[in-house]
């Protein structure tokens, strides 16, 4: 049986012997089997993107051979990881043993708009060095960023410029899938002046605001990463005001609407607690806060928030949450849940307002 990932036994098996085991009992065993490889096609893709391969393809197949200078690699075994990754629907192989790009893998070339190839790569470096501490995570409930790299994940990006400029660009690929749905699912008309809190590089804020001129807006995010602002490339800066700090510290005040996008996500329930109570104080009367992030639906069925939430375990001892989880915070911080709304993406919009304010 050849599967999205992998192709194990059963499938050659010769003609008139039976399988061992019956069908049942092998698709189980199979399915971990699959699993147990995600491994193996996760770190191929990784160093696809890595090597930028998508990009030396941009203007047509190439063969691994052809691939191995500009890439650095051995030839033969750079053949074998784009045959891995081929199998896969990354790239296709033609009679030559030329390689060419599917439509997902052009989404690995870094001039495309929907590019993700920068947060591919980042998975391969940050990502997959921290899940070698898995293990520690499950046995304490502790991030163990630090045990890999060394100091917590924001000290780390901020000491690591590029790594940190990059880890900028990952946000503003995730954003740019995920933002169509959100401004889709909210009508952010009359919004007034937005603060967004934890805000990155501000491909939120821009997105909001181009949308609604009558709109301005305050991008709040540690110093250097506001930096790397791209409001002045949207044409947006005498709309949108620039704040370096941080937020467990002074949110900027006076906002109608504050919205926070996968920030909430990677602090623990005290922190957020405090984070929120800092948003309560600095938030206009009749202000509303939007909570972006991935909620965690009951019951079995798949969702991305359920890998997200162990992720965010072990990278930052952080989480994602149930509706009923948000709900018990944003109380415990003076606040209302008035609505929890669904997107065409995995994340949801948590709409609060303070409790004191009139219904
Ligand atoms: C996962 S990113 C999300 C960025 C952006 N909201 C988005 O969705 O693309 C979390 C953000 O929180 C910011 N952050 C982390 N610690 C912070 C702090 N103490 N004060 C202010 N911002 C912080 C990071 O710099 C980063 O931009």
């Amino acid at each position: 049986m050849a599967t999205p990932f992998g192709f194990h036994g059963s499938d050659i098996t010769k003609e008139g012997e039976q399988p061992m085991g019956s069908e049942l009992e092998l698709d189980g065993s199979l399915r971990l089997l699959e699993l147990g490889d995600g491994i193996i096609y996760a770190s191929a893709l990784h160093l696809a993107a890595e090597l930028k391969v998508a990009d030396l393809l941009a203007d047509g197949p190439l063969s691994a051979a052809e691939l191995a200078g500009p890439t650095g690699t051995h030839a033969p075994s750079l053949h074998r990881l784009l045959r891995t990754l081929a199998g896969c629907g990354v790239f296709t192989q033609d009679s030559t043993g030329r390689f060419a790009l599917t439509e997902a893998g052009e989404r690995l070339r870094s001039d495309h708009p929907l590019s993700v190839r920068t947060t591919v790569a980042q998975q391969g470096r940050l990502t997959a060095r921290t899940f070698q501490y898995a293990e520690h995570a499950l046995r304490t409930g502790e991030g163990t960023f630090a045990k890999a790299f060394g100091q917590p994940v924001w000290e780390y990006l901020k000491d690591h410029p590029e790594e940190g400029a990059d880890f900028d660009t990952a946000m503003h690929e995730h954003s740019r899938v995920e933002l169509a749905a959100i401004v889709q699912a909210y009508d952010f008309a009359g919004a007034g002046r937005i603060v967004d809190v934890g805000g990155g590089d501000g491909t939120l804020l821009v997105t909001v605001l181009g949308g609604n001129p009558g709109a301005t807006g305050v991008l709040f995010d540690l110093p250097h990463v506001v930096e790397r602002n791209r409001v002045e490339d949207a044409g947006l800066q005498d709309r949108v005001e620039v704040v370096g700090g941080d937020i467990f510290g002074d949110i900027p005040a006076g906002g109608d609407l504050y919205t926070m996008k996968s920030v909430l996500h990677g602090w623990t329930d005290n922190e957020v607690v405090t984070i929120l109570g800092g948003i309560r104080k600095a938030l206009k009367p009749g202000g509303t806060l939007l909570l972006i992030e991935r909620v965690i639906p009951a019951g079995n069925a798949p969702h991305p928030s359920k890998a997200f939430d162990l992720a965010m375990l072990i990278m930052a001892g952080g989480q994602e949450r149930t509706q009923q989880e948000y709900v018990a915070l944003l109380t415990e911080a003076g606040f209302r849940v008035d609505r929890i709304i669904g997107t065409e993406s995995s994340l949801s919009i948590v709409e609060a307002r303070p409790t004191d304010d009139a219904v």
